[in-house]
């Protein structure tokens, strides 16, 4: 498991740049007074970085960009990193700096003269999670990488910062590597079994498995599993680093890989689907953040874990499943799974945990990427309180999100002839009507959000902090929103 590169914060040492080997990355800003580490590397390569500061195209950068100088003459680094970045650079500026600086790193060592910078912390954490590569089933040689340290004048009072961001990029990867590999690798047993895993850094893990759903009345998320080989399951992780108030719940769409199921999808694109784990992803990788950062709160995560095949057993258009709540679902489009397992585990969450609150987060509609491209994820609640505080958090995170309306006039489409309900509203609002399907499995009194991350788990191009591929959107929010709500 690719895990995040260890960064090491050292005072700086000046008269070590010249013979300093790999990439030396540097912070300047036109109009401010030059680091020690910026004078010192300015005097060896008689001037260049002022020369390069000066120019018209740095002069274009903005705060968070770079300049490469090559094979500079002076140096033994085989680049200067002139990172544009201010001295009052805001968070994500900072972690946009580090993220260049993360993205360039390869197989040679790479020091960053953050120096006195008061955001060295964040850059460190930008550069961890832009450093991500999903290599695993890459043969031939991998790429091997260099070491890479933090140059900054107070190196314990840094490195205390960045401890538990630490923690958040180790998430973040979790999340990443579950997202980004294959359906024949991570089929729902692979994938309890690594949450089983965690039980190592404290977690509470429990696999439920299905003759045990079968006696919970768990009939939606079975209904969904019975074409595959690989079992259902739902996982429940608990992190009790609170008190003994009632715990915050996550929970998550962990469907494997879905086909559509009978209602198969078409080929082009299918291989997408490997990520319709996504919102299990995030549960897990805020759960795992939490206990290596020991969060002082209750916290518990469920995942429910199916793959949605077509098969001679698989759910048919028109089959009528109950649910754990006792509704019952008359499943019109077998490609509408993600609700079915959710409306399920969501009800046992609420049962077994009374939660102060709930958060669920699924790849669950198409409908959500024509609302909102890939920026931002689509948000639904039913509490302004729970929901304003997820956005701030968001918001302070630089994770798009976007709270989308809900209400009672969308569940019109929702009505079943034969059932209580049915699985699909049809294409207008699709992921609107989703999530009123949710909301029927919500307890009136409990605030919940739903987030419809669809666009936003996985992307075809690199973003600011992540390589194409999986992003992990959510874990940093997540793990904000839980620190400022529980831990205060
Ligand atoms: N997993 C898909 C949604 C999805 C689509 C996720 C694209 C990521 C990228 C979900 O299970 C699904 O198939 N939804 C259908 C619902 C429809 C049948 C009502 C959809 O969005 O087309
Ligand atoms: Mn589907
Ligand atoms: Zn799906």
């Amino acid at each position: 498991m690719p895990q995040p590169l260890p960064i090491q914060f050292l005072a700086p040492d000046l008269d070590a740049l010249a013979t300093q080997p790999g990439r030396i990355a540097v912070l300047a800003e036109p109009d401010q007074t030059p680091s020690a580490g910026f004078r010192k590397l300015d005097r060896l390569t008689k001037g260049a970085l002022t020369r390069a500061v000066a120019s018209t195209a740095f002069g274009k950068l903005k705060p968070g960009d770079a300049m490469d100088l090559a094979w500079p003459t002076g140096l033994q680094a085989e680049a200067v990193q002139i990172l544009r970045l201010p001295k009052r650079a805001d968070q994500q500026q900072a972690r946009k700096a580090g993220a260049a600086v993360g993205k360039a790193h390869g197989a040679a060592a790479t020091l960053v003269l953050a120096e006195g910078h008061p955001r060295a912390a964040d850059i460190a954490f930008g550069l961890a999670l832009r450093a991500y590569a999903f290599d695993t089933h890459k043969t031939g040689e991998k790429k091997p990488r260099g070491p890479v340290s933090l140059a900054v004048t107070n190196p314990e009072a840094v490195a205390r910062t960045a401890a538990p961001m630490a923690a958040v990029a180790e998430g973040v990867f979790f999340t990443r590597d579950l997202v980004n590999e294959p359906a024949n690798v991570l089929t729902t047993s692979d994938f309890a079994a690594r949450l089983a895993a965690m039980q190592e850094l404290g977690l509470q893990v429990e696999i439920l498995e299905e003759d045990e759903l079968r006696r919970l009345g768990m009939g939606a998320l079975l209904g969904v599993g019975q074409g595959s080989e690989s079992p259902s399951k739902v996982v429940v992780m608990q992190w009790n680093g609170g008190g003994g108030e009632a715990p915050f719940a996550l929970i998550g769409k962990g469907v494997v890989f879905d086909t559509g199921g009978i209602s198969i999808k078409p080929a082009g694109g299918m291989e997408d689907m490997t990520m319709d784990m996504g919102g299990a992803g995030v549960v897990a990788g805020v759960m795992r953040t939490l206990a290596l950062r020991k969060a002082k709160a209750n916290v518990v995560g469920l995942v429910g874990l199916v793959e949605n095949m077509p098969d001679g057993k698989a759910q048919r258009p028109g089959d009528v499943v109950k649910s754990m709540k006792g509704d019952t679902i008359e499943v019109i489009n077998t490609d509408a799974e993600g609700r079915l397992v959710l409306a399920d585990v969501l009800w046992y969450a609420q049962e077994r945990f009374k939660p102060v609150g709930m958060i669920n987060l699924a790849t669950l509609t198409g409908a959500i990427i024509i609302a909102l491209g890939h920026e931002n994820t689509g948000v639904f609640s039913n509490n302004d309180d729970l929901c304003n505080a997820f956005l701030s958090a968001a918001k302070a995170e630089g994770e798009g999100a976007w709270r989308m309306p809900m209400g009672e006039a969308y569940d019109e489409k929702l009505k079943s002839r034969v059932a209580d309900m049915m699985n699909v509203g049809g294409r207008d609002g699709g992921a609107i009507t989703a999530a009123q399907f949710l909301a029927r499995f919500v307890k009136p009194e409990v605030p919940w959000c739903h987030l419809d991350i669809a666009g936003t788990a996985l992307l075809k191009s690199d973003s600011m902090l992540a390589p194409k591929g999986a992003t992990g959107w959510g874990v940093m929010t997540l793990d904000r929103l839980i620190r400022d709500r529980f831990e205060g």
